[in-house]
């Protein structure tokens, strides 16, 4: 990949408007003809963003000629070469990719029919030839002046993206304000990027909040970056320039193979400097022994994995469990962490969801999945249960459940109830669980255990506190320790933590062709 500082340059890059995509002859009245600079705070213009997206002068443009029907609302004096998007194809990184850019600068990047078939076209090419598809989305939605047929348009794209999902990746960047359809259509993609302070997704803008609940909102708080990658988790990475926003989709594309029926692509390790066979000495360092001490479990995943190959998915989103794409001696894989760092590395219900989709996402794609595990188990509470923490939950165990490629595990301390069950054990069809000496597998910590075993009991103990001692160093020296799970075989093997890279690209190559198929069903049902 070529170097950021080169590609971006130190300016921004305004290299044609749409001025210079008008065939000669064409009349163009009041719109989209003022657009050799980008739109009111974009940094780019829409034809420069897929510039700077694909490897130099490749991108081809096609369909530049395809004009609107529309009639209504003084649309019939309009011609508008284009329908303000620009789609094509071209490579990235030597690799094919199809592409549309929306150009806020006509009409708003509004949807319309011409405009709605152009992009439906770029899917069906993408899919039907397996390459991967980035859809640059600055639009105002529907076009109001097209009433049905801008609707209906998104239907159209929306079933491609459905159709679609699982077999080509889809990336969506957001690099403006964008509403309606033009943020549904993200969704259903397998990423979405935003830019700080650039982008915004929303269903309804602040102008139709206040006009239908009367509620003053300015555009950041109801659907900026910040938000979207905090709160919602709508957002997949938060960048901090369009430039930045289009290197990420660049990068995650090097994590991916062009279809489901390929490879992920395989990128050598250094052999000197990173050997499968590392020993990772500064996970003890890592790692507390003491179970309730935090830690930061991307420290571990650095240490183990491909060095500087970490790719955080949702990186500001339920931090209690850190997920992302990686390499492992070379061949990508996906990483689902619990982060003790934060809520200590707790299942809550973002948590879940965030995991469960990533899991999902791996899979589509053929990456294997490696389950780092240090869980205290699901958060109790009223909140979580009132908000669905089952249904969120089961999700995850789905994931994991439906999930056919190889799946690893390494319980780095301990993995508790619940958790341990869906995270990848050898009961929802892990194919190989590690854990370090120290592991507890267990319903719950001690101390809950103690109090519901014996609280009638120890009432009625002459020394309650020190029964209390006894029993919880009986009950840790039963299940704080990985002997029963090995002797079941749940664990196929304890390992010593500076062993864990070795071992996990051992055992990832001896199964990383794996073969599993499910019963034949229209679709499974996933829990809401
Ligand atoms: C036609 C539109 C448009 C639209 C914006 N424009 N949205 N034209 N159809 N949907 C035009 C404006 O008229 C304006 O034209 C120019 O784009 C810039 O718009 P502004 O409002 O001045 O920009 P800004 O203040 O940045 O606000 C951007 C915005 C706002 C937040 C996106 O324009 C907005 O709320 N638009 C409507 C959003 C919406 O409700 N869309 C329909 C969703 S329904 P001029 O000529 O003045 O420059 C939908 C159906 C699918 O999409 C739903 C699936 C679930």
């Amino acid at each position: 990949m070529q170097d950021k500082t080169t590609r971006a340059g130190t300016a921004p890059i305004i290299k044609r408007d749409v001025v210079s995509r008008i065939a000669p002859g064409v009349v163009v009245a009041g719109v989209g003809v003022s657009n050799a600079e980008p739109v009111r705070g974009a940094e780019l213009t829409a034809r420069s963003r897929l510039e700077q997206l694909f490897d130099p002068g490749t991108f081809m443009e096609i369909d530049a000629g395809v004009t609107h029907r529309g009639r209504d609302f003084g649309m019939d004096g309009k011609v508008i070469p284009g329908d303000g998007v620009i789609c094509g194809f071209g490579e990235i990184n030597g690799r094919t990719v199809y592409a549309y850019a929306q150009d806020r600068a006509v009409l708003g990047g509004s949807l319309g029919e011409a405009h709605a078939h152009k992009i439906t076209k770029i899917l069906d090419l993408a899919g039907s030839a397996g390459k991967p598809v980035v859809c640059i989305n600055d639009s105002g939605g529907a076009r109001i002046q097209e009433g049905v047929e801008a609707l209906c348009g998104y239907g159209e794209i929306f079933r491609r993206n459905v159709k679609y999902s699982g077999v080509i990746p889809q990336i969506s960047l957001l690099m403006g304000p964008c509403a309606g359809g033009a943020v549904y259509s993200p969704a259903l993609t397998d990423f979405v990027v935003m830019v700080h302070k650039k982008s915004y997704m929303f269903v309804t803008g602040p102008k139709v909040v206040k006009a239908v609940n009367h509620e003053d909102v300015d555009t950041e708080t109801l659907g900026g970056g910040q938000m979207h990658a905090t709160r919602s988790g709508v957002a997949h990475f938060l960048a901090a320039s369009e430039i930045d926003g289009l290197e990420i989709a660049r990068k995650l594309l090097t994590y991916l193979p062009s279809n489901n029926m390929e490879s992920p692509p395989f990128v050598a390790p250094d052999p000197e400097r990173d050997p499968p066979w590392r020993l990772c000495k500064r996970l003890e360092l890592i790692v507390p022994e003491a179970r309730q001490k935090p830690y930061d479990v991307r420290d571990v995943i650095a240490e183990v994995f491909d060095r500087e190959s970490f790719l955080e998915v949702r990186a500001r989103f339920a931090q209690s469990v850190s997920v992302g794409f990686a390499r492992l001696g070379g061949f990508p894989v996906g990483i689902i962490a619990n982060n003790p760092a934060i809520l200590a590395g707790v299942l809550d219900i973002d948590a879940s969801r965030k995991a469960a989709r990533f899991v999902r996402t791996c899979n589509a794609f053929g990456l294997p999945i490696i389950s780092l595990i240090d869980v205290p188990g699901f958060l109790p509470g009223r909140e979580q249960e009132h908000n669905g923490i089952i249904d969120h939950g089961a999700k995850l165990c789905y994931a994991y459940c439906e999930a056919t490629v190889p799946k690893l595990s390494v319980i780095l301390r301990k993995a508790y109830g619940g958790a341990y069950i869906v995270m990848s054990s050898k009961h929802v069809g892990g194919d190989f669980n590690f854990s370090w000496p120290t592991a507890e597998i267990a319903v719950m910590g001690a101390a809950g255990a103690v109090e519901i075993l014996f609280s009638k009991d120890l009432a009625k103990h002459p020394d309650p506190l020190a029964r209390a001692v006894e029993l919880t160093d009986e009950y840790n020296a039963k299940f704080c320790n990985p002997g029963v799970g090995q002797a079941r075989g749940y664990l196929d093997a304890v390992i010593q933590p500076a062993d864990t890279r070795k071992v996990l690209c051992q055992s990832l190559r001896a199964i990383a062709d794996k073969r599993e198929e499910l019963p034949y069903k229209r679709n499974g049902n996933v829990p809401l």
